[in-house]
């Protein structure tokens, strides 16, 4: 008999994306052609030089022991190197860059090493939820800053009480949103920072859909606020911009003092990846902007594609500045939660939507779409939603008005 398990398991997991993976297998077994928009997968291909340098890799035996912490001073050139290019921030890659295994690795972990058991710490509501997952795991008391459209989706600082602030030591956020696909200007991250220095808060910025951003709007660093990194912390992934996720790379740069406790922490945990992986993630970092310029115009089309094909139907989406998502109110008149919309829907048509009370209780109202298959699909996919909407599919989803 398994003894019952540590109560900072309670508040971790999803019923909402359990539920909704069994309902994909569900319709897989059908016979349904699926369409899943619920994960954010890039289904693009990663550089091709990241890929030949992975598979030379194999060739090198020097590759095959273990990644030790001072390793490798190769990616971590290159790590600061992509941050000077890109936003003109100097970065020491010996003190202030940390190779992770996936960003998420970082943003789950930093909370063992800045919190005590009672501490706070702000996050938004809706979120990514491996943000509160790691508050959890380490303690923490979590508390939300709702973002709701009428400001843009960003935090309010000056709503959030006194005693709240005196209490918190971490402040979790990630811009552009995930998934709201809000974005934050430079003038936002310099509030923030105020913000984050006057209560003595440490930020920790997710910043995995910096290269997605359309129409000219320029995604800027929020160490951009704080190049001397003061208090700052962020994290980047290979998994979006270099469609790497499967390779689970990604790193954080920011203060030195935060960067060497993650690295305590981390290193109780494990070391890091192959270092081919390691290799080939410093050549994806060398990408020309061309390429990055080309997957950006991917995702733009494609969200033109989807947001037309959206009002043809007659659920007037908004259209997005950033990321790979749609965030859509529930269409008018639907009087169910977004879970069991998604849940009929893909029961109904095979098309599988990310219900938004699976990023958090003000995520309620809303699903996410992820724009993860080519145009033609998307379009499948919204035809499938259109006669689902009109209820002529046979399973229509009983709340429909
Ligand atoms: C906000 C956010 N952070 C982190 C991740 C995961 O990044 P990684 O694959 O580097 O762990 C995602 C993936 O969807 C995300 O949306």
């Amino acid at each position: 008999m398994v003894a019952p398990f540590a109560q900072r398991l309670r508040p971790l997991g999803s019923n909402v994306f359990d539920r909704m993976d069994q309902a994909k297998q569900d319709a897989r077994q059908a016979g349904l052609d699926l369409i899943d928009l619920s994960l954010g997968s890039s289904d693009l291909l990663p550089p091709a030089e990241a890929l030949t340098t992975v598979q030379s890799a194999l060739s090198d035996p020097d590759t095959y022991g273990y990644t030790l912490f001072h390793d490798t001073a190769a990616f971590r050139q290159a790590c600061a190197k992509w941050y000077e290019d890109k936003f003109g921030l100097a970065v020491d890659p010996e003190t202030e860059v940390l190779p992770l295994i996936g960003s998420q690795q970082g943003t789950a972990l930093l909370p063992l090493a800045l919190l005590n058991p009672g501490d706070v710490a702000l996050l938004t509501d809706p979120g990514y939820p491996s943000h509160v997952g790691g508050i959890h795991l380490a303690g923490g008391i979590p508390y939300f800053l709702p973002l709701v459209a009428e400001h843009g989706f960003l935090p309010q600082w000056d709503e959030i009480p006194a005693e709240v602030c005196r209490q918190a030591r971490l402040l979790v956020l990630s811009y552009p949103h995930n998934p709201t696909t809000a974005t934050a200007t430079a003038e936002f991250w310099q509030q923030t920072l105020e913000f984050c220095r006057q209560h003595e808060i440490v930020l920790a910025h997710d910043f995995p859909y910096v290269d997605w951003c359309f129409d000219g709007r320029v995604a800027p660093s929020a160490l951009q606020a704080d190049p001397q990194k003061t208090c700052a912390i962020e994290f980047f992934s290979l998994s979006k911009s270099y469609h790497m996720g499967g390779f689970r790379v990604g790193y954080a740069i920011g203060n030195r003092d935060l960067i060497r406790a993650l690295r305590l922490v981390k290193s109780t945990i494990d070391f890091h990846q192959y270092q081919g992986i390691l290799r080939g993630a410093a050549a994806a970092l060398a990408t020309p902007e061309t390429f990055l310029h080309h997957w950006r115009q991917v995702y733009r089309e494609r969200r033109d594609t989807a947001v037309a094909a959206l009002h043809h139907i007659g659920w007037p989406v908004p259209l997005p500045e950033a990321t790979m998502y749609l965030w859509a109110p529930l269409p008018t008149g639907y009087g169910g939660s977004s879970g069991q919309f998604c849940l009929d829907l893909v029961k109904a048509t095979g098309v599988a939507l990310s219900p938004g009370s699976g990023f958090g209780s003000r995520g309620e109202g809303y699903v996410r779409f992820a724009l993860v298959v080519e145009g033609s699909r998307l379009q499948e996919a919204i035809k499938r939603i259109g006669y689902f909407l009109e209820g002529s599919l046979k399973n229509p989803g009983a709340e429909f008005e």
